[in-house]
C-alpha cells in the first residue's frame, strides 16, 4: 500500500482504540456478574429516588475494567463523570477546585486512590460524608475555617491496592466496595469477539480462544494482543490465522500461560537467584529492575492466581509448577 498522506492518517493510538472498544452498556460489559447486579440495583434505586448514589470503591488488578465500570455508573445515573487520580491531586486547592465544579449528581472518578496524600484524604472525609468542604484560610493564630456546601455527588474510586487504604477512608464508601476478578477464557473470548467486530478483524472462535488463553485473564491485554495479531496479519498478507497468532506471541515473547518477560523474570529470579524463596519483595525488585509496586500490583496477582507463586509471611516462594514452566520455556 502507498504511504497515506498526513490528511488520511486516522487516529490509531491506544486511547482512541480503547475508547471505541470500551463497552457502552451493561449488556456489553461481560463478566463480574455479582458486581454488575449489585451496582445496577444501587444505581437504579438512587436514580428513582432522585438522589445521588452513595460512594463506590472498585479494586483489583489493572486492566480488568474499573474505569469502564465507572463510566457505566455515570451513564446509569444519567450524569456527567469527572475524572482525576490520586497522584494528580497534589494540594487541597486541587481537590476543592474539582469538588466545587461538580454539578448536582455528577460522578467523580478518582483512579489510584491509594496514592492520595494523607492531608487530602482528611479533607475528603467530610466531603464524602456530609457534602461539605472545610477549608483553612490563613496561617497561625489568625487562621480560620470556612465551610463550603458541595453539590451532591457520587464518588467512584479505583485502586489496585486496597490494603494501602486507611480504614477511615474505606468506611466512607457507603455504596459498597467491589472486587473485580480475573476473567474466564470464555468471557475473554466473548469480549474479543465484540472487539474484532468493532475493529473489522475477521476471526474464528478457535482464534479467539487461542488469544484468550494468553492474555493473563485480562480484557485490556486481550484487546492489545488482538490488535498486535491484526498488525502482523496485515503485513503478512491479510488473514488472521493460527500461525499468525502464534508468531505474534513468539515475537512478543508471550508464553503458553500468557506470561511475558517481566513475569518470567520474577519467577526466574526467585528460582535461580534465591533457591525458590522465600525472598522479600524489595530483593526481587532489585534483582529484576522492576518497581516493587509493579511486581505487587501487576505481576504477582496473576502468578498467584495461577499457582506459580505464593506470598508467605517470610517472603515470596516459587511453586513446583513455576519450576516446570520456566524449565520448559527455557528448553524450547
Ligand atoms: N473491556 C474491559 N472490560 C470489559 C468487560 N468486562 N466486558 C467487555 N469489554 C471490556
Amino acid at each position: 500500500m502507498e504511504n497515506p498522506t498526513k490528511k488520511q492518517i486516522a487516529r490509531d493510538d491506544a486511547s482512541g482504540l480503547d475508547r471505541t472498544l470500551r463497552p457502552q452498556t451493561w449488556d456489553e460489559y461481560i463478566g463480574q456478574q455479582k458486581t454488575k447486579e449489585n451496582l445496577r440495583i444501587l444505581l437504579t434505586a438512587a436514580r428513582e429516588r432522585g438522589h445521588a448514589a452513595e460512594h463506590i470503591l472498585l479494586y483489583g488488578p489493572p486492566g480488568l475494567g474499573k474505569t469502564t465500570l465507572a463510566n457505566l455508573v455515570s451513564k446509569t445515573l444519567g450524569t456527567n463523570m469527572k475524572i482525576t487520580s490520586g497522584p494528580a491531586i497534589e494540594r487541597v486547592g486541587d481537590l476543592a477546585a474539582i469538588l466545587t465544579n461538580l454539578s448536582p449528581g455528577d460522578v467523580l472518578f478518582i483512579d489510584e486512590i491509594h496514592r492520595l496524600s494523607k492531608s487530602i484524604e482528611e479533607v475528603l472525609y467530610p466531603a464524602m460524608e456530609s457534602g461539605v468542604l472545610d477549608i483553612i484560610i490563613g496561617k497561625g493564630p489568625s487562621a480560620r475555617t470556612v465551610q463550603l456546601e458541595l453539590p451532591p455527588f457520587t464518588m467512584v474510586a479505583a485502586t489496585t491496592r486496597i490494603s494501602l487504604l486507611s480504614s477511615p477512608l474505606r468506611s466512607r464508601f457507603s455504596g459498597g466496595t467491589f472486587r473485580l476478578d480475573f476473567y474466564t477464557d470464555n468471557e475473554i473470548a466473548t469480549i474479543l469477539k465484540r472487539s474484532a467486530e468493532l475493529l473489522a478483524i475477521k476471526t474464528t472462535p478457535a482464534i479467539l480462544e487461542r488469544i484468550s488463553k494468553r492474555c493473563r485473564a485480562t480484557p485490556r491485554t486481550a484487546n492489545y494482543l488482538l490488535k498486535r495479531c491484526r498488525d502482523l496479519a496485515q503485513l503478512e498478507g491479510g488473514a488472521l490465522t493460527d500461525e499468525i497468532v502464534d508468531k505474534t506471541f513468539t515475537l512478543l515473547e508471550i508464553d503458553s500461560l500468557g506470561l511475558g518477560k517481566p513475569d518470567r523474570a520474577v519467577l526466574e529470579a526467585i528460582i535461580h537467584k534465591f533457591g525458590g524463596g522465600p525472598v522479600g519483595l524489595n530483593t526481587i525488585a532489585a534483582a529484576t529492575g522492576e518497581e516493587p509496586s509493579t511486581i505487587e500490583d501487576v505481576i504477582e496477582p496473576y502468578l498467584i492466581r495461577h499457582g506459580l507463586l505464593d506470598r508467605t509471611p517470610r517472603g515470596r516462594v516459587a511453586s513446583g509448577e513455576a519450576y516446570s514452566h520456566i524449565k520448559i520455556y527455557n528448553n524450547q
